[in-house]
């Protein structure tokens, strides 16, 4: 099995804030691997170095096996092309149609004719169970569909690599489910490689193939959902044993 992203004895601190203190983390190609860990423990800079939008104080990200700390700003939006974006909330461009946000990294970064990146929108919309959509504005979209427009715009690169900041955050039960589902299926219909950021321990053991828990700056455990359910670390015990006693 191949290594998609490798992050190796990687530290960050911000002013006496040391946030990521020796973080190795192996992220495997085609699988889901999920980051749990309390706010502010770090799992969105650990993110943004995996798409190098933070540089490290020190260590590596290898990404598809290269090393992604050395490289210029330029070299570095060639490999962000790899790497598909959903953002918490969802982020999308509220002046924009769906069809225009979802188009949006298609004119950033292809060369097409109008109609081939309509036929694209098309399709990935529809991937996403929205069909005819394109015209409506973000505004007048449910949370859910929202979420979903968000994810019909991060695979439309037809990326190997999609990352999750907290998808599921304040949605409701079912549509949580509902999006565990998308992440799923982004994964058996597109064979990518998923990172998912996630405080929600139920969507987190629902999705993960591999589940990695952040505490005080490095990973304190992790495992099959099936190793963290039966982790013997006291955090770990702790974090999940908030959510069994629901
Ligand atoms: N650009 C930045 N400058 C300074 N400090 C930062 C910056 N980004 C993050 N931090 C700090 O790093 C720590 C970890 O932040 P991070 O956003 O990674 O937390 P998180 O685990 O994603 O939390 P949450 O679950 O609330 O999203 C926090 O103390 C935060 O204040
Ligand atoms: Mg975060």
């Amino acid at each position: 099995m191949n290594v998609m992203i490798d992050i190796q004895d990687l530290h960050k601190s911000f002013g006496d804030n040391h946030v990521l203190r020796g973080m190795n983390l192996q992220v495997m190609e085609g699988k889901t691997t999920v980051i749990i860990g309390a706010s502010g423990s770090g799992k969105s800079v650990l993110m943004k170095h995996m798409i190098g939008l933070l540089r490290p104080d020190s260590g590596k990200v290898i990404v598809d096996g290269l090393d992604t700390t050395t490289l210029s700003e330029r070299e570095l939006s060639k490999i962000r092309e790899k790497f598909g974006m959903v953002f918490q909330g969802a982020a999308l461009f509220d002046s924009m149609s769906v069809g225009d946000n979802v188009a949006f990294p298609l004119r950033e970064h292809r060369h097409l004719r109008e109609k081939e990146i309509q036929e694209i929108v098309a399709e990935k919309l529809a991937l996403f169970d929205l069909i005819g959509v394109e015209r409506i504005f973000p505004a007048e979209l449910s949370g859910g569909m929202r979420k979903r427009v968000g994810l019909a715009r991060a695979v439309v690169l037809e990326p190997r690599i999609i990352l999750f900041d907290e998808p599921t955050t304040g949605l409701d039960p079912i549509t949580t489910e509902s999006v565990d589902d998308l992440i799923v299926s982004a994964k058996q219909r597109l064979g990518v490689t998923s990172v998912v950021i996630s405080h929600d321990i139920a969507s987190s053991l629902r999705v993960g193939d591999h589940v990695a828990m952040i505490h005080e700056g490095v990973i304190v455990d992790q495992g099959t959902p099936n190793d963290l359910r039966n982790s013997q670390h006291p955090y770990v015990q702790r974090f999940l044993s908030t959510w069994f006693a629901k």
